[in-house]
């Protein structure tokens, strides 16, 4: 009844009012979403809805907006009218369901003075006004710049299956962690002695609240980076540094098999497949008007930029355009898009024409080039 477990930590995490049901909200996604998010929620055309990273934020209510009204100018489009309210809760729920580690944080920072001389509780902080207040929309426990200061993250942790979990933390200064507010981890000199102390909560799978104090001295910058997970199981990585300004992922095709991607690319279709062959061809085909849109050679994809520019920024490709090339013959009948598979080399689009199959082949052709062709 694992269900059953889930659904009832996240009523009292969040004081969900109306029953939604998982197995609704997991219906309805293998209906709909997953086209765009994934079958695992991994992403594709649209973004991962169980990573850490989260545009539009990870709260439920943030989460139920988004369902609700989309995302304007984009493929998410708002389902309230698509879908009754239920349905939508039920979505809500089963994405909260699929949620792993760390989420929602809000991160606070405050003067040192404020606590100097003073054991780091969390309990000093309250009722002393933070400097600055920011929720971050990926949830890394980084801040803007060095400072002199105390930092405060609160936010949800989600314990993906039932057991033993911990935080192990290094860095500079000293780190408090808590969840449920139970201290599970300690580091650094506080006040008088050098103290550690690492312990193991155990959790059933659900959501908890989550809390990090840290603080650093003036010289050093703001440096928290470590681990947390199943203790003896699965671990996840996390740096105290922004992902923004990091160099923008490159992708390539992997040398051997092609690769294929849907990006945000300026002047291309955002259904275009975006075929990665290994000879570092990248062709941009839309499978719904069965055209390609272009294609260079020597080519990669310059990777849109970390948030929180990433979702108002295209990627770019870099290359060389290949200006000739053969399309395929145009039709009058309806074409329809079925999906794609990657084989060896080659892209297969699977395409019907008036519900008669076709497999569309796009296959690299010598060192610069490639081709297309079209089976029954
Ligand atoms: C046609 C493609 C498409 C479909 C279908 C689709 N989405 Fe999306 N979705 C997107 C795109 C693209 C974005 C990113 C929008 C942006 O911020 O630029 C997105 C964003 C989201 C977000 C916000 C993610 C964040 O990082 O904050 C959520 C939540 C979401 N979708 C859930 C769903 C659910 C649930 C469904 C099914 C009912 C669904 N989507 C169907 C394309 C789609």
């Amino acid at each position: 009844m694992r269900h059953t477990t889930v659904f009832i930590s996240l009523c009292m995490s969040f004081g969900f009012t109306s029953f939604a049901s998982i197995e609704r909200g997991q219906e309805l996604y293998s209906q709909v979403c997953f086209y765009c998010h994934g079958n695992e929620l991994e992403g594709g055309k649209g973004p991962s809805l169980k990573d850490e990273y989260w545009s539009h934020g990870s709260s439920p209510k943030s989460i139920l907006t988004i369902l609700n009204k989309g995302v304007p100018g984009t493929e998410m489009i708002g389902y309230q009218g698509v879908f009754p309210q239920s349905d939508i809760k039920a979505l809500q729920t089963f994405i909260l369901s699929k949620q792993k580690g760390v989420r929602e944080l809000l991160r606070e920072e405050y003067k040192n003075q404020h606590f100097t001389g003073l054991e780091l509780t969390h309990k000093i902080f309250e009722g002393t006004e933070s400097s600055n207040q920011k929720i971050i929309p990926e949830n890394t426990f980084w801040v803007d710049n060095r400072f002199a200061g105390s930092i405060r993250f609160q936010g949800v942790f989600y314990a993906w299956e039932d057991g033993l979990y911990d935080f192990n933390i290094n860095g500079e200064g000293r780190t408090l962690v808590y969840i449920q507010d139970e201290l599970i981890t300690r580091i650094g000199k506080d006040i008088h002695q050098e103290r550690q102390l690492i312990k193991s909560i155990q959790l059933t799978k659900g959501a908890y609240k989550f809390e990090i104090l840290h603080e650093s001295k003036r010289k050093f910058g703001h440096r928290i980076a470590g681990n947390y997970g199943k203790t003896n199981g699965e671990r996840i990585q996390f740096h105290g540094r922004s992902l923004q300004g990091n160099v923008p992922k490159l992708i390539k095709s992997n040398q051997i098999e092609a690769k294929v991607v849907r990006k945000w690319i300026r002047n291309i279709a955002p259904r275009s497949l975006l075929c990665l062959l290994p000879n570092n061809v990248i062709v941009a085909y839309n499978p719904q008007d069965r055209k390609i849109e272009k294609a260079w050679h020597s080519a990669l994809i310059n990777q849109t930029p970390s948030l929180p520019d990433r979702s108002a920024a295209p990627s770019k490709i870099q290359g060389t355009e290949i200006k000739s090339f053969t399309q395929l013959p145009e039709i009058s009948s309806k074409n329809n898009y079925l999906g794609y598979q990657v084989k060896g080399a080659s892209v297969i689009i699977n395409t019907s024409i008036n519900g008669q199959k076709r497999k569309i082949v796009i296959t690299p052709d010598k060192a610069n080039s490639f081709k297309i062709s079209e089976q029954p």
